[in-house]
């Protein structure tokens, strides 16, 4: 099985899926293992071309005409498949949804031809004002209606399903009147979006809000996750801060084990923010990622075959 999407744009790497775990085929829309592209690799990617699948873009970060930067994302996207990855969209607030904002991420999604565009399942502020940080909703029907209203505009003014992504959070609200994983799915059957799953950021939110993430991971819709994140934080034991500046712990490698073995092959990405590393560290978590994932998908189909055997 070798995937198309990988293969029709890889021609500077060589790498395929070929050697993927026979009997799990990964979806069509199954891009790989990637990375979030930083300004400070732009360079390297280029010289080295690294044996990578994807990148991953900040939308915000070349919503302008020209620069230097523009000029290394087109070169970088010429050797790779990429997504967007949006921090503005502010799809929960209680603000007009802007347009300026719309129109600029069109363009660039006209430029890059991106595989597909995601945001995050929150609001950011309301009233003009900018919190400059990512807030959760209350889980109600109320704003369950609100948010799927928005998608349906957002949605319809890009011409695509968008991925909208979990948050992690440090608050909850009284008005909430069901899980987070019961208002994704709602939001993503109603709306028709897909769902990316940080799993880091589920690991943070079940530590700070003491649930079970294996309860988060049961619960979501499985075919309407595209993708995952993989991201560090920092843990000061009574609680936890999604501060991606550290590589991926132990227990959120762990979790993305107990991801896989839901949701199978899911195109997975290393997202890391601040106190950036050089790119072959960074490298080295793609591959501890492409590792566990074949190790995992390939045990689980050593366990169908036993069960087919016995
Ligand atoms: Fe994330």
């Amino acid at each position: 099985m070798v995937h198309n999407l990988i293969t029709n744009q890889a021609s500077a790497r060589e790498y395929s899926l070929s050697s993927a775990v026979d009997g799990i085929a990964p979806p069509d829309d199954f891009l790989g293992f990637g990375l979030g592209l930083r300004t400070d690799h732009f360079q390297d990617v280029l010289a080295t071309k690294p044996n990578i699948d994807w990148f991953e873009v900040v939308s915000e970060n070349f919503m302008v005409d020209g620069g230097k930067p523009k000029h290394y994302l087109h070169a970088i996207r010429e050797l790779y498949p990429m997504v967007m990855h949006g921090v503005s969209l502010s799809i929960g607030s209680t603000d007009p949804l802007n347009m300026q904002y719309l129109r600029q991420l069109k363009v660039l999604v006209n430029e890059l031809q991106p595989q597909w565009i995601s945001d995050h399942l929150c609001w950011t502020g309301v009233n003009q004002t900018n919190s400059h940080d990512l807030l959760p909703l209350p889980y109600n029907d109320e704003a369950l209606n609100h948010v799927c209203d928005r998608v349906d505009q957002v949605q319809n003014f890009l011409g695509r399903p968008i991925l909208l992504e979990n948050l992690s959070s440090y608050i909850t609200y009284k008005e909430s009147e069901m899980s987070e994983w019961d208002f994704f799915n709602n939001v993503a059957r109603r709306s028709g979006c897909n769902i990316l799953l940080d799993i880091n950021n589920i690991y943070v939110s079940a530590r700070n809000h003491e649930f079970d993430p294996q309860d988060y991971l049961e619960g979501i819709d499985k075919d309407k996750v595209k993708q995952f994140h993989l991201a560090g934080h920092t843990d000061y034991g009574n609680y936890v801060i999604d501060t991606h500046d550290h590589p991926v712990a132990d227990p959120v490698w762990a979790l993305y084990k107990q991801a896989l073995q839901r949701f199978g092959w899911v195109s997975t990405m290393i997202e890391r923010d601040d106190n950036i590393p050089p790119l072959a560290e960074l490298l080295a978590e793609v591959e501890t990622a492409r590792n566990i994932a074949y190790d995992t998908l390939g045990q689980l189909e050593r366990v169908k075959q036993r069960e087919v055997v016995t």
